[in-house]
């Protein structure tokens, strides 16, 4: 009997959530927090993204620790009415019939050190000139990995559908997994054992915190796209472990985000190439039983339903064209032509709310 063709308007589980379709709103920054709170507008850009159809949204990332964030307007989980105000804009997106996993990150090189932020990295660095981080100590990288595991209890209280652990381009754990920035001696360093132990605390201190039946997902790299890059048989090694100890999605990008690097997890060169991190994404599906999802430079409900039916993955994310067009896969239903974000990255210089730049 000929298998049925998955459509990417087909849902799929993650833990015990249902997620209405295959498309993810992959983590995308609002640039809308005010002194580290949500405001009424972000809740709004939830909601209109909701109603656009997309199944699975993925917050921007939020600052685990007040210390942690990289400037004012990024949400902070430890504000008082945080749960409160995560508590509206789930329910304002479920209302809709999406689902909402909120990002979770400790910015690490890029803390906003100018407003008394940590000057903590994975190894010392002279992050500005005059601007020294130090390499981060045992007991502040307990207390990180705490900060992680409180904030996914506050999101879980606030009634969202997961978190995702931010283990990708050039965030404090995604430096840890890389052999470019990683140099540290002690168990934190060296092989991917060692680069890969504050990932993989980090998930059971938060799976400690939420309990066994709370969906935790990870964005992790399989390639750095700069040498010495992570190996992509460390990346299977690391999302092996992942499963091993029940994480329930993995999202599979690359890049760590070196200075200099511009743009190393969101390419400009899109437009001709769909699925620039296909690839490390078919590989990790292959390996592991557990939802996989593929980002960067989707842009065809074609190619996406290709990717869905000839490889292992489960679900395919969406950024940029998001921010331009958030009604996509709804319009996809009737309209299959792609989206006219051109991937510029333009929004990436959005002052004030998370906009496309191009008129
Ligand atoms: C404006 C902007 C903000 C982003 N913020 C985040 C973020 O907070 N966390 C994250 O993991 N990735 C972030 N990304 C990366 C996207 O999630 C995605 O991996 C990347 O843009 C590639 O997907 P795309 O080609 O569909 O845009 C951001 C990208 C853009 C353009």
């Amino acid at each position: 009997m000929e298998k049925e063709k998955i459509s990417m308007y087909d849902p799929f589980t993650v833990g015990d959530v249902t997620v209405p379709n295959r498309l993810i709103r992959s983590a995308t920054f609002e640039y809308g927090a005010k002194d580290g709170k949500m405001t009424e507008e972000m809740i709004e850009l939830y909601r209109k993204l909701a109603q656009g159809g997309v199944g699975l949204i993925v917050t921007g990332m939020q600052a685990v620790l007040s210390s942690g964030v990289n400037g004012p307007h990024m949400i902070q989980t430890s504000y008082d009415g945080y749960a409160e105000d995560m508590g509206r804009m789930a329910e304002a997106v479920h209302k809709e019939g999406s689902r909402i996993f909120v990002q979770l990150n400790h910015a690490g090189y890029k803390t906003d050190w100018k407003n008394g932020c940590d000057r903590l990295g994975v190894t010392g660095r002279e992050v500005e000139p005059g601007c020294v981080y130090h390499e981060a100590t045992e007991e502040e990288i307990a207390r990180i990995v705490q900060g992680f595991a409180q904030s996914a209890k506050r999101c879980k209280e606030a009634g969202c559908d997961g978190v995702q652990i931010h283990g990708a381009h050039g965030y404090l754990i995604s430096t840890f997994l890389s052999p470019a920035t990683n140099k540290r001696e002690d168990g934190y360093g060296g092989d991917i054992e060692g680069r890969g132990r504050l990932l993989l605390e980090t998930y059971d201190a938060v799976r400690a915190a939420v309990g066994d039946d709370y969906p935790i997902a990870v964005k992790l790299p399989y390639a750095d796209r700069i040498e010495p890059s992570i190996q992509p048989e460390e990346s299977l090694w690391v999302c092996r472990q992942l499963e091993k100890r029940g994480i329930d999605l993995i999202e599979v990008s690359a890049g760590v985000g070196e200075p200099g690097q511009r743009a190393s997890s969101t390419p400009l060169e899109v437009a001709g190439k769909e699925g620039a991190f296909l690839e490390g994404a078919k590989r990790i599906a292959e390996a592991v039983a557990v939802p996989v999802a593929s980002v960067c430079g989707y842009r065809t409900p074609d190619f996406i339903e290709q990717v869905l039916n000839e490889t292992a993955i489960t679900a395919i994310s969406i950024c940029r064209p998001l921010i331009r067009e958030p009604g996509l896969v709804n319009r996809w239903r009737y309209d299959r032509t792609r989206p006219d974000c051109i991937s510029c990255n333009r929004c990436f210089q959005s002052k004030g709310l998370l906009a496309c730049q191009v008129k």
